[in-house]
């Protein structure tokens, strides 16, 4: 076999000889080489067609509907709005673009694989709660292997914004309210989901998204106008994207915001002095959707020929399924308002991308492999690990972990059995028939106790379907059946069980995109039907589900322990049933504060100090301004202690301190450093900046010492030109086990 495959090269090699391919189809060329010589070939509708993006609907894969403007090279890449994994449409229509258009330029399939495609992980921000970017990478390599597998070239993620306001129903796709933090997840992001070489059939394109600043919209709501200034949009905004960027990002996508008034989409500041001129970023910039069109009701450009021309002058690439790109440009250039060099620097890039992605060599899907690589073991495994990491014990009075012996437990709430809602917020091609609910992994782990499931209540009292204009049905909120879910049921089944576990939380569609929320407490009657059951004075152990901080004061009241748990994905229902039993300890910690009340937001720990911080002055006269749990936060079931700081000046300055497992159980701390820059010439710094963190794992009555090195890297900050510097003077340094505690040892530099 071997030996007829050498036969067949060698003849084809002889009968083709290399001068016969033209340069833009033969492998052995540089990129550069093959894309000057493929755009010399184009016209220009065919290079505006590059520019393109459009969606492919579920259910409407019908090529008919695409053959056209694919044959013609009107469009170079689509969404893969598909709903299956299979790749078969997919497929045909890349045939179309490589056999039967006339320069054969293969299309780029993108979508939104934000934590697993087919096997479904915790959203991002409970993963980020796990503080371990290299668990991140691996989770993402495996979105990547489904991703590619089911037709995918380009995934819409790594999501760098930083999140500042628990509000905003996109949170949930963050890493937290930490920059540096948060970039250390997205260049693990990047690394898992392109590898060393994105041309292989397991790896993707990825994309930073949503540059930038979109998440300090005002007031939470979605889609919001932001006002960032530049000194914070370069030191709290940007350094995740940095990181991206860093890492070898194929692909940006610009924002829906406009800040200060400039759509980014339009932002020749952030996407070209930025992420051009001093990122050199090489790769293309992808509106997010429709946004380019959308410089127009933003108020900022007059007509779709304005919008158009602005967003490519400003450095946006491809248009996402508005068509201001096809429909204007070609026109603007022949008129002499829009310069052909524009149009070409921009075909370049998605070009360059295209062949860095094999796309030219390797334009089809194996159709076979997509089955093998849906929902394996390895994925399993590590779906499971996460979840159980995710997870973050804000209270626990003795309660858990729960013992085996017990032989009656009442799961309780409207979250106690569902599937759908484990999937959580962007499930990629999750099914629910892949969750493991929360119900099933209490009843795999204690088979010969009484199990007995209660809704209790609905997440929801009513019936309510938003529809978008552009038909995206976003929220279909189902009413209950009154029958199956009553608070006197769940209140019976409560007083005849040792313990109660209240699955309790959000509707996942009211997390995400376009799902700001004003208030943050319980939906529906979930907190009467804990009030009811934490009156029978039976145990209660609430597990929340939820994409967000919300607000627990009144949660905590009713419960003796309270895990966050988050959007966990298909594993979840195990994961959690192996902390509640002791399997495992929880170890997750809170990248994103949750406050006491709606009234104190935004709440955040890497605030400014001001110039009155006394706390009468910096405080409410009704309540403080400090979270009930801040960043950092998490229980365990064991306790460590901390010793005071110590500095140690050298070759290279350390800070140091002495942790102990001042508790009866192994457990796992992660240590954080934090620092405070007390004096900025450029501008006042954060009161406290997470620099550095150490995971320890320490036995009963075990100590470890544990060190940071204080470098540049840790001290300095990005000035005004995107320079890191280090200015000498005054630091304070703590070494703690969350943002709001311990006292910080005095350095200088
Ligand atoms: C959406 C989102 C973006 C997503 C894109 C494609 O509107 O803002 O995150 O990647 O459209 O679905």
């Amino acid at each position: 076999m071997q030996r007829r495959c050498i036969l067949i090269a060698a003849l084809t090699a002889a009968l083709l000889k290399a001068d016969d391919i033209p340069v833009y189809r033969n492998p052995s060329k540089t990129i550069e080489e093959r894309t000057e010589d493929l755009l010399s070939r184009m016209t220009q509708a065919e290079k505006v067609g590059q520019l393109s993006q459009g969606v492919l609907r579920p259910g409407v894969a019908d090529p008919n509907a695409y053959i056209q403007p694919i044959r013609s090279g009107a469009i170079g890449s689509y969404i893969l709005g598909l709903n299956s994994d299979d790749p078969a449409a997919r497929n045909t229509l890349q045939e179309i673009a490589t056999k039967q258009s006339r320069l054969g330029i293969p299309l780029i399939f993108g979508f939104d694989t934000i934590h697993g495609l087919r096997t479904v992980f915790p959203i991002p921000l409970a993963i980020s709660c796990t503080w371990d970017p290299a668990l991140f990478e691996k989770l993402e390599a495996v979105a990547a292997r489904e991703s590619r597998a089911a037709g995918i070239d380009w995934v819409f993620g790594p999501m760098c914004d930083l999140a500042r306001d628990p509000r905003w129903g996109r949170v949930a796709e963050t890493f937290g309210e930490d920059p540096y933090l948060a970039s250390l997840f997205a260049a693990a992001a990047v690394r898992g989901l392109q590898g060393q070489d994105p041309a292989a059939p397991d790896r993707v394109a990825a994309c930073l998204k949503h540059f930038a600043g979109y998440s300090a919209a005002e007031g939470g709501r979605d889609y919001n106008h932001t006002n960032v200034p530049e000194f914070a949009m370069r030191n709290l905004f940007l350094p995740a994207f940095h990181a991206g960027v860093r890492q070898g990002a194929l692909s940006v996508m610009s924002a829906f915001n406009a800040n200060d008034g400039i759509p980014s989409t339009a932002s020749r500041f952030l996407l070209t002095q930025v992420l051009r001129d001093e990122w050199k970023f090489s790769g293309f910039v992808v509106s997010d959707w429709e946004a380019v069109y959308e410089t127009i009701p933003w108020g900022f450009a007059a007509d779709e020929a304005e919008a158009a021309r602005r967003s490519l002058t400003a450095g946006t690439d491809m248009e996402m399924v508005s068509t201001t790109y096809r429909d204007t440009l070609p026109t603007q250039v022949s008129e002499g308002r829009l310069s052909q060099a524009s149009i070409d620097a921009s075909v370049r890039r998605v070009l360059g991308v295209k062949f860095k992605l094999g796309l030219f060599e390797r334009p089809f899907t194996d159709a076979k492999l997509f089955r093998s690589a849906m929902v394996q073991s390895d994925g399993l495994a590590l779906a499971r690990e996460a979840a159980a990491r995710s997870c973050v014990l804000l209270k626990n009075e003795k309660l858990l972990p729960l013992e085996r012996s017990l032989m009656r437990i009442a799961v309780l709430g409207p979250l106690a059995n569902d599937r759908d809602e484990m999937l959580g917020t962007w499930p990629g091609h999750g099914s629910a028939a892949d969750v493991v609910t929360l119900a099933e992994g209490i009843r795999a782990k204690i088979p010969a106790a009484r199990v007995e499931v209660v809704r209790g209540c609905p997440l929801l009292e009513t019936q309510r379907t938003r529809t978008l204009t552009d038909g995206k049905v976003v929220v279909d909120e189902s009413a209950d059946d009154a029958r199956t879910a009553t608070i006197e049921n769940a209140v019976r089944a409560a007083s005849q069980a040792e313990v109660c576990i209240l699955a309790l939380g959000e509707p996942r569609g009211w997390t995400g995109e376009n799902a700001s929320r004003a208030r943050l407490g319980l939906t529906g009657r979930q907190q009467q039907l804990l009030d009811a059951v934490a009156a029978t004075g039976k145990p209660v152990v609430v597990v929340l589900f939820c994409g967000r901080p919300l607000q627990l004061t009144t949660v905590l009241d009713s419960a003796q322990a309270v895990l966050v748990a988050w959007q966990p994905g298909i594993q979840g229902g195990d994961a959690i049933a192996d902390l509640l039993f002791g399997d495992a300890a929880p170890s997750g910690r809170l990248t994103m504060s949750f406050p006491i009340d709606v009234g104190q937001l935004p709440v955040y720990y890497n605030r400014y100090n001001t110039g009155r911080p006394v706390l009468e002055m910096v405080n409410y006269r009704d309540l403080t301004r400090e979270a009930l749990f801040p960043f950092g936060f998490g229980l365990t079931y064991t306790s460590f202690s901390y010793e005071p700081v110590q500095i140690k000046t050298g070759e290279t300055d350390m800070a140091s301190a002495l942790i102990t497992n001042t508790g009866t159980r192994e457990g796992e701390e992660i240590v954080q450093l934090y620092i405070r820059d007390m004096a900025c010439s450029e501008g006042a710094r954060p009161q406290q900046e997470l620099r550095g963190f150490e995971r320890v794992r320490l036995r009963p009555g075990e100590s470890r010492e544990v060190h940071f090195k204080l470098t540049d890297e840790v001290l300095g900050f990005f000035g005004r030109d995107g320079n890191w510097r280090v200015e000498p003077g005054s630091f304070q340094i703590w070494i703690a086990p969350h943002a709001q505690t311990g006292t910080p040892a005095s350095y200088s530099r």
